[in-house]
């Protein structure tokens, strides 16, 4: 099960994330369904997830893999962290995304690099993550052929705005922490919502991302794989999907802040 990016590739609804995440963990979820994997050299566990994918029971399975690259690697060279990137995970990569909108990075000039590497074989694609409206509409308007923004999004923080426009320009939004990093899980309404189902409130948050057409990537290890791959045998009703959207909490349910999140426009410096 996948979504169609602009470039005709697949990327799969189910993601493993890998920040502060083991090994085991991820050859677990590998060898339970999961085709997509979110890296990054900010978790710094690329040769982790390499070995993960050699060890990992999946035959001829295409998978598909996403790494983020942050300032410190623009800061040694797009193309020097691209190519130790490759070398360090010994595979292909699907989709580089730049990890944060700083504002002070010539952020024109890393786009620039990243397609180049896109044009020479070297990334599958180029996106983004936490980048908001203005930020897009920025790229968009420079024609950066960008295929995704990774965001924050879940019942407790749901970017409307911002998942529209994605939407309107063909670029996919999709929601990393699906979970809140956990705090969903304890919510009554997405208990009581999933008790007609026999579905945990996990379950639900992430078939509510999957119906809102946002693949999810998320942190499952043990047991909760299971419950991530059985997502597919039921469908929240429109009445249930309008309830889930009441619980935003918009700004207050955010988890995931950084210098970046502070930064709305494109920065000064970005060409
Ligand atoms: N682009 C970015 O800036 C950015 C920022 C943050 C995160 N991310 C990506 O998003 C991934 C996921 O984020 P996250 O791990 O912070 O948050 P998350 O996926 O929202 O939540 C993970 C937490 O939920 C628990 N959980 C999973 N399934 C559950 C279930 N069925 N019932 C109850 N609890 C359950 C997990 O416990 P167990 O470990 O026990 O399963 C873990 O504690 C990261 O690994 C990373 O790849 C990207």
């Amino acid at each position: 099960m996948a979504i169609v990016l602009k470039n005709g590739k697949q990327l799969p609804l189910l993601g493993v994330g890998t920040l502060k995440v083991t090994e085991e963990t991820v050859v677990h979820a590998l060898e339970k369904g999961v085709r997509h994997i979110d890296a990054a050299t900010g978790y710094a566990n690329e040769e982790m997830v390499c070995r993960a994918i050699k060890k990992a029971e999946i035959g001829n399975h295409p998978l598909f893999l996403t790494v983020k690259h942050n300032r410190n690697d623009f800061e040694k060279g797009v193309r020097y962290s691209v190519e130790k990137s490759l070398r360090d995970l010994d595979r292909k990569i699907d989709l580089l995304l730049v990890h944060s909108p700083d504002e002070d990075l010539p952020m024109a000039k890393i786009l620039d690099e990243l397609v180049l590497l896109q044009g020479e074989g070297k990334i599958g694609g180029v996106g983004v993550s936490n980048f908001t409206q203005p930020q897009i509409k920025w790229c968009v308007e420079r024609h950066f052929p960008i295929l995704v923004n990774q965001v924050e999004f879940h019942p407790l923080f749901q970017q409307w705005e911002l998942k529209r426009y994605c939407d309107e320009k063909g670029v996919a939004l999709y929601a990393y922490r699906p979970l809140a990093k956990g705090k969903v899980c304890q919510d009554d309404r997405l208990k009581s919502i999933g008790e007609k189902y026999h579905k945990s409130a996990a379950q639900v948050a992430w078939r509510w991302a999957l119906q809102l057409g946002m693949p999810v990537v998320s942190k499952v290890s043990g047991q909760h794989v299971d419950e991530y791959m059985s997502l597919f045998d039921f469908q929240l009703t429109e009445k249930e999907m309008e309830q889930i959207q009441l619980i935003n909490q918009k700004e207050q349910g955010q988890t995931c802040t950084g210098p970046w999140s502070n930064s709305i426009k494109p920065g000064a410096n970005w060409g």
